[in-house]
């Protein structure tokens, strides 16, 4: 069974045909809201909305521990993630959906293993790839199967929020070597890694990173809302290829 963990613009699957909703508890608190079990296109699918289903629980409040093992006691097979982001590298306009295969770890201050419990040896995972290389393949031949234009490939950079960056740090992840600019990609991929749970993400841009744009207002929070709906209609063609795949 496929797992969907939605972001911003994507609280809920309307395409999915829900069949029960099941409030789960785990060791580590509660996961961010009631995950929600259905059928996406003939297939089984398991949807959770990281910021709640009223979004309400910001990005470095976001119980990643609690919703990853909730996932995982679901037995699920595979994550798909899917997040808002903006976009650092000029061709990654608003309303572009790209697949990353890399990622730099700006966050602090987050719950971000499993293996620091005094009663549990200490463990590395090998996080040189961070997403799954066959579920990254699954995503992306779902677009081309959905006819729509995916990229494949760009470093995500995760930085701690809620505010956006200014300028000047969108300049520095640029040198680093980032592409998009997000909130929530860490401790997901990390905690899905240490729990054995192929993940992979799907990014949509919903701005300019900060001091990208052409224009000379800021980033647009009105914008961002229009180009989200827009792109979660091609985000759902996509996940339903998914499930089906
Ligand atoms: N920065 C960080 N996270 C984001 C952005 C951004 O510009 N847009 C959407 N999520």
């Amino acid at each position: 069974m496929l797992a969907i963990i939605g972001g911003s613009g994507l609280t809920q699957l309307s395409t999915l045909e829900i069949s029960r909703r099941e409030v789960v508890r785990t060791p580590y608190g509660e996961p961010s809201g009631a995950l929600t079990f259905g059928v996406l296109n003939g297939a089984p699918v398991v949807f959770l909305a990281r910021h709640g289903y009223g979004h309400t629980i910001p990005p470095h409040q976001v119980n990643y521990c609690a919703n990853l093992w909730a996932l995982k006691q679901a037995k699920v097979s595979a994550i798909v993630s899917v997040a808002s982001v903006g976009g650092i590298r000029a061709d990654f306009a608003p309303g572009t959906l790209v697949v990353p295969d890399q990622i730099i770890d700006y966050t602090w201050g987050r719950k971000s293993t499993y293996f620091e419990d005094a009663d549990k040896p200490v463990h590395h995972i090998d996080f040189t790839e961070p997403y799954d290389a066959k579920l990254r393949q699954r995503v992306l031949a779902a677009a081309a199967a959905a006819g729509e234009h995916v990229f494949d490939g760009g470093v995500y950079a995760a930085t701690q929020g809620p505010r956006l960056e200014t300028a000047a740090e969108i300049n520095r992840l640029e040198r680093d070597g980032a592409d998009l600019v997000g909130m929530t990609g860490m401790p997901e991929a990390a905690l899905a890694r240490e729990l054995d749970l192929p993940y992979a993400a799907l990014n949509v841009v919903a701005n300019y990173a900060a001091g990208r744009s052409a224009s000379e207002h800021g980033i647009q929070f009105d914008s961002i809302e229009l180009v989200l709906q827009e792109a979660m209609i091609r985000v759902r063609r996509v996940l339903e290829h998914v499930s089906k795949a």
